[in-house]
């Protein structure tokens, strides 16, 4: 059935016409319990949803509306291994990989190798072709052999192992890799090739320039040996690169790219951060499944930010969602949430291929506070668009100076209130403003947020965090009846700029092209 038939959608779309009529200063100044009552404390996070334009009956509808797609039944597939992303007909097992005792004899075995590999890095017994010991290591990967590592590396920086770099390189744009190999020593650089399929483009190519840079300083192409590992689940293609095989860290079809930092794809953030941390960001995580799958729907953290996020797309009409970290180290939280929620939930067909009659993925974006404040928080504030926000807070900073932490905190609690409650005509005459500037100094408010509390950013709340947001897309998938697991929409453009890139090279017929195109073509060759 498609959301739109089911009664208890109907039941949300004529609530939503009366909730939409509703300023959140009225629905705090009914309700003084307000924060207790939108509010869930749960493995020592706190997430107050009070600020949503919600009251006591829009929970209870959609909690109703979850039960009835069988929300529990869809969990239970997921952890019973059930091909749930039919369309590439897989399964959906990222949570074995963070399972600890419980985790497959394959995952603890590539878990093991892993450790080793650390150790030996770590302690410098893993020497390069001159014998000196590895420095620097540059996982090249995009997507999602990039962006939970990056991200997590920088989230942990507090924990970082002393005496070795890791540095990460996307982009095929040289811009990313070369200024990076002029500063690194090839006798102590390390490479990491991420790619699932292994046949990424941007990862190829740079994996080549990294090899052309290595055997050129090495005089010899056993040198690469020593300094490139892979991470695939394409033994075929890894081998072919030249890359032996008791140098692959393998994962499986089963982990859907943007659910791989669990994978041997977080090799570099264990490298980054060292063993210990790193089985600590997995127990994190499985903390949070062990959260999704037993707390009471009432008191369920994902499901709860899930419900949250249908009920401002499909019945408040908000097409974006900014994610408003209250910590630099989480700086990089928006651009991974952006693969994982719109790369998983962007989609216009159904889990049959009919065509979506809702709304779905939000464009989701943001940028650490307070930095955005001075951006694009005025949009915000008064732009007229409706922009549902996430603000995550950490009780007690992972970068102690004297005074910053609580002018953070201070900000993160100032804005979402200034977003909510806004400030009137009334009250700005009241202050004795100008008339003529009263209109410039109004803010409507009634901007809907969520703030998250973390007690502190460790390995293991990142892990909590991270998770957090994986079952909010997964529920979102259930919730909008779509598979969050494929990602069809990256393929067209692949295999145009297959097709481009010998006609900007200058052979080739263009003819195939619209006017546009070879219009550009011709202007880049001819520069
Ligand atoms: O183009 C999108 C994508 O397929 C993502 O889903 C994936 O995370 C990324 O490219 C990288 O893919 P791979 O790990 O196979 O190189």
């Amino acid at each position: 059935m498609t959301p739109l038939a089911s009664p208890a959608w109907q039941a949300l779309t004529s609530h939503g016409e009366t909730m939409r009529k509703h300023h959140l200063r009225a629905l705090f100044a009914d309700d003084s319990e307000r924060f207790a009552n939108f509010s869930i404390r749960a493995d020592h996070l706190l997430l107050d949803f009070s600020k949503q334009r919600i009251n006591a009956q829009t929970l209870a509808l959609l909690h109703a509306y979850a039960d009835s797609v069988d929300l529990d039944t869809w969990k239970q597939r997921m952890r019973d291994g059930e091909m749930i992303n039919a369309s590439e007909q897989r399964a959906v097992r990222h949570m074995d990989l963070r399972a600890g005792q419980l985790a497959p004899p394959e995952v603890k075995a590539v878990l093991g190798r892993m450790q080793a590999f650390c150790e030996q890095i770590h302690s410098g017994s893993w020497r390069g072709f001159s014998g000196e010991r590895i420095t620097d290591v540059v996982n090249i990967g995009i997507g999602g052999s990039d962006l939970g590592p990056r991200m997590a590396s920088k989230a942990l920086a507090a924990h970082q192992q002393a005496d070795l770099k890791v540095h990460f390189v996307a982009n095929v744009d040289a811009a990313d890799m070369a200024p990076l190999l002029a500063r690194l020593n090839p006798r102590t650089t390390l490479f990491i090739i991420a790619s699932k399929t292994f046949t990424t483009l941007e990862t190829l190519t740079n994996a080549e320039s990294a090899r052309h840079w290595l055997v050129a300083a090495a005089g010899s192409d056993h040198a690469v040996a020593r300094h490139f590992v892979a991470i695939s689940t394409n033994r075929t293609l890894t081998a072919k690169f030249g890359i032996a095989n008791e140098q692959v860290f393998e994962f499986w079809d089963w982990v859907g790219g943007r659910f791989s930092v669990w994978s041997a794809i977080g090799l570099s953030l264990a490298l980054a951060i060292g063993w210990r941390h790193f089985e600590q960001f997995l127990a994190g995580a499985r903390a949070m499944d062990e959260h999704f799958f037993s707390a009471p729907p009432e008191n369920n953290l994902p499901l709860t930010l899930a419900l949250l996020a249908v009920w401002n797309t499909n019945f408040l009409a908000a097409t974006s969602h900014a994610v408003l970290p209250y910590s630099q180290s989480l700086s990089l939280l928006p651009a991974f949430l952006q693969q994982l929620e719109m790369e998983s939930n962007g989609k216009q067909v159904n889990r049959h291929g009919q065509a979506l009659d809702t709304a779905t993925c939000p464009i989701l974006w943001g940028e650490s506070g307070t930095n955005g404040q001075h951006s694009f928080y005025q949009l915000i504030h008064q732009g007229g668009q409706l922009i549902p926000s996430d603000f995550i807070a950490l009780r007690t900073s992972d970068f102690p100076l004297p005074g910053h932490h609580s002018a953070l905190l201070a900000n993160c609690l100032a804005q979402s209130a200034a977003l909510a409650f806004g400030r009137s005509a009334a009250e700005v005459r009241a202050a004795g403003v100008a008339e003529a500037l009263i209109p410039y100094k109004v803010f409507p408010g009634n901007q809907p947020s969520t703030t998250l509390i973390l007690p502190a950013l460790t390995p293991a709340t990142l892990g909590q965090l991270l998770a957090l947001y994986e079952h909010k897309v997964f529920c979102l998938g259930i919730l909008w009846n779509l598979n969050s697991f494929d990602q069809w929409g990256v393929e067209l453009g692949k295999q145009l700029a297959g097709r481009l890139t010998p006609l900007l090279a200058g052979t080739g017929d263009a003819s195939a092209f619209d006017a546009s195109t070879r219009g550009l073509i011709n202007a880049l060759r001819s520069s």
